[in-house]
């Protein structure tokens, strides 16, 4: 008996109005060229809050980059919804790194979980490591995982900021630092998305921001614990994601916006 409808809707706001499309667009096209223009990231972070209207959210994985973007926003003082998506498969260190960030900060996380008959049935069909065996099964895990709660945090919002960096994919290799996102409909953010890697060790190290203790330990890119490995001295900074698979672009459909991996 098929038990997940693969197919429902995910919930999402209205789709925008076609009058409302253009000024979201060309304000995403100003902000692009201000951010660029800008050189510390406590800036590009308030010059976001100050431009986007109604509420900015940022998705923290708890990760290198996102601990960055999370302590600009703290020591920035900006007005920002700070969340993370627990997919419930994360490794312990994970849960560490955010018990000590909002610690550090002073900071609540708001905490988005995936709907529980949704993971249910998922289990309940596909088993508890089904996403090992077809593309499909994954996708259908991180959608049920992440891409809907991750939705469900979003809806409403104005902006919202993540922590994509263009040197960390090829797929990456253009993101902007602001675009329109249609399926969103909202302004999608990346205020280190210029950053090279040297950049970001040194910002958590003048910082002495607090890191994923498994970033030390061979994982340059940490997602759920049974899809993510440590790589080896060489490899590419995401290859330890989703390993087994054999696609180019492993995503896991939080970022399919065509300017996320447009080539220019
Ligand atoms: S992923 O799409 O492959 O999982 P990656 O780990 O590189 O993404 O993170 C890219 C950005 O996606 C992060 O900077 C963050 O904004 C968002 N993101 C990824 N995983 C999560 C999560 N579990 N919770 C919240 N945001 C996340
Ligand atoms: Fe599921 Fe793996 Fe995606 Fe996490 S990364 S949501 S465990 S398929």
């Amino acid at each position: 008996m098929i038990l997940i409808d693969r197919s429902a809707p995910v919930a999402h706001q209205a789709p925008q109005s076609a009058s409302h499309a253009v000024p979201l667009e060309q304000l995403a096209a100003a902000l692009d060229s201000q951010l660029a223009a800008l050189g510390t990231l406590e800036d590009r972070i308030r010059a976001i809050a100050a431009a986007i209207p109604g509420r900015v959210a940022f998705s923290t994985s708890l990760g290198i980059e996102d601990q960055a973007v999370t302590h600009a926003i703290a020591t920035s003082g900006a007005k920002v919804d700070v969340f993370t998506l627990d997919t419930g498969r994360h490794f312990a260190e994970t849960y560490d790194t955010l018990f000590e960030t909002e610690g550090r900060y002073g900071l609540k996380i708001r905490v988005m979980y995936p709907d529980a008959a949704e993971t249910e049935a998922l289990v309940q069909e596909d088993g508890i490591y089904g996403f090992r065996y077809s593309i499909d099964a994954r996708k259908a895990c991180c959608d049920i995982r992440k891409v809907r709660p991750l939705n469900r945090a979003l809806a409403g919002a104005g902006g919202w900021i993540t922590g994509l960096r263009r040197d960390q994919s090829q797929g990456r290799a253009h993101v902007p630092f602001a675009s329109f996102d249609a399926a969103q409909n909202l302004i999608k953010l990346n205020p280190i998305a210029d950053w090279p890697l040297a950049q970001l060790d040194g910002y958590i190290s003048a910082n002495k921001i607090p890191v994923n203790a498994l970033h030390a330990q061979g994982f340059p890119s940490i997602g759920c614990q049974p899809c993510t490995r440590a790589i080896k001295p060489g490899e590419d900074i995401r290859a330890g994601r989703w390993w087994w698979e054999n696609e180019s672009g492993k995503e896991c459909g939080l970022h399919t916006a065509a300017t996320d991996t447009q080539s220019k």
